[in-house]
């Protein structure tokens, strides 16, 4: 374990008293935060219009027409047929006319943006911005306009409505779309059921909602609105970085990644590889995820999936990994337990705390038929999450936790799922009374395609940034 990561003594009981003080404390204005960040939107298909600002005017003029549209975080009396939301670039904030002393206020992270930070964040070779899908990328595309719904129709209509909408003005340009589809059984294109774990917010969900994967040392906590909306006080007292004179409040930034999965190379890892593994091949395809396909952790239940536990709220998320500590049932390598080691990331888990995402993600693409060979279908995981500090938040997952492991006592091994794996880069799966069985991974299993980094601001800010009154150049 690293010093950096276990604040021990008087540092590690103070952040636990200032956690569980300030997490009561938030009151979210539901009004004013855009929606599916807090909850997630339970709707099957989206669609992520990725449109470029050729003139100022223009860009307000459009944010302007989707103001009335943006569905907020408030509870719905009826659902809207088709939800709309609304995120800026760093480039999209100035091409809005921000001014640059303004983005100044904006942290380096976001500034620079996934194309700048893909270097840092391991995103090389096939992953390298050079490859990104044109318009998939933060330095030249500007407005994010997610859109979800309930039935595909009502989501198409309104597509087309807006393709039309921006082709009809010169000063915009539809630089990339990119449809999504949630599968009947939740299952991402790997086959694992997918958006288990997602941090539990103080004053937003219910008490008594079920764990969610932040331990503190007895139980589990409620994450103050501060670790994901600006402008609210964090799990250390203090307001994540944003843009100056208020009008960050209640808005978050948005990470977007497309993640392309090669299905067919997952399954021919697990299927190969797995015929010697102690387990056979099933056990194997947990063993790298940490949990079974139907969401069973292993943690709970290392020799076989338990549909009862995976059904039930209250236990699914209910686990540590400090009685593991070898990954006998869990290994230290699988990528639950590295996107989020709970308590084995020191002083009972409080330091994950601060690197906690509230993920939104949805797959793309159709499922590959099982036994199929691979048919060059474009099919995988738009990410899609929420932070209020892209630095501590998604880069450190990413980086320190997922890309190098070795804050983790893995080298420089990579997640399993996520790696571009350097020759002999492996997976330990630990076997009880045995060697450790080391799974070879050789070629990348995902690719990144695009990415973004992007602010959603408040509604009342997005009507300042429609007004054009944010302190213009
Ligand atoms: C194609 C890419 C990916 C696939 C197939 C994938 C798959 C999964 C699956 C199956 C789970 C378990 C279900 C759940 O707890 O929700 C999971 C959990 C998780 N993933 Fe991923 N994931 C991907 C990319 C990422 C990325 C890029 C990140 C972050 C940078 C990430 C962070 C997480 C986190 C934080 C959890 C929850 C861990 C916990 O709290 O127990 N994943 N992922």
């Amino acid at each position: 374990m690293t010093p950096e990561l276990t604040p021990r003594g008087p540092a590690g009981r103070a952040l636990w008293r200032a956690i569980r003080t300030r997490a009561g404390r938030a009151r979210p204005d539901l009004g004013d935060v855009q929606g599916n960040v807090l909850r997630p939107y339970d709707n099957d298909h989206a669609a992520y219009l990725f449109v470029e600002l050729r003139d100022p005017t223009a860009g307000r003029r459009l944010l302007h027409d989707l103001l009335a549209d943006v569905t907020p975080s408030a509870p719905w009396v009826v659902p809207p047929v088709v939800t709309t939301n609304v995120a800026l670039t760093a480039a999209g904030l100035g091409a809005l006319g921000l001014g640059d002393e303004e983005l100044r206020t904006f942290p380096a992270a976001f500034r620079q943006g996934a194309v700048r930070r893909a270097a840092f964040l391991g995103d090389r070779g096939p992953a390298a911005p050079e490859h990104w899908e044109p318009g998939l990328r933060d330095d030249t595309t500007h407005l994010l306009i997610t859109l979800t719904a309930w039935r595909s129709e009502r989501l198409d209509e309104r597509v087309e409505a807006l393709h039309e909408r921006i082709a009809g003005d010169d000063g915009l340009h539809l630089a990339h779309t990119q449809r999504a589809e949630r599968s009947e059984d939740r299952r991402e294109h790997f086959g694992f059921l997918d958006g288990i774990a997602q941090p539990r917010l103080a004053g937003v969900d219910p008490p008594g909602t079920p764990a969610a994967g932040t331990p503190r040392r007895r139980g589990w906590q409620s994450l103050p609105l501060g670790e994901f909306v600006l402008g609210h006080t964090d799990a250390e007292g203090i307001r994540a970085p944003g843009p100056l004179h208020g009008w960050g409040t209640n808005g978050s930034y948005v990470v977007v990644r497309k993640l392309y999965q090669d299905v067919a190379a997952f399954r021919s890892l697990v299927s190969e590889q797995g015929r010697d593994h102690p387990g056979g091949p099933e056990l194997l395809a947990a063993k790298l995820v940490g949990r079974w396909p139907d969401g069973t952790p292993l943690t709970l239940s290392p020799d076989t999936p338990d549909p009862c536990l995976a059904d039930d709220p209250g236990r699914v998320n209910d686990f540590r990994f400090v009685d593991d500590p070898d990954g006998l049932r869990c290994p230290v390598g699988a990528h639950i337990r590295r996107a989020n080691p709970r308590d084995g990331a020191g002083v009972g888990g409080v330091m994950t705390t601060r690197h906690r995402l509230l993920r939104r993600g949805v797959p793309y693409g159709p499922r590959l038929p099982e036994g199929s060979a691979d048919d060059g279908v474009d099919r995988g995981l738009l990410f899609v999450c929420f932070v209020a500090d892209i630095e501590r938040q998604f880069e450190f997952v990413q980086r320190r936790w997922l890309v190098d492991g070795d804050v983790l006592g893995l080298g420089s091994d990579p997640d399993p799922l996520l790696g571009l794996p350097e020759p002999g880069a492996k997976c330990k799966v630990p076997v009880p009374g045995g060697p450790p069985y080391l799974v070879r991974l050789e070629r990348p299993l995902v690719v990144v395609r695009g990415a973004a980094y992007l602010f959603q601001p408040g509604l009342r800010a997005l009507a300042t940034l429609a007004s054009g009154s944010t302190g213009s150049r």
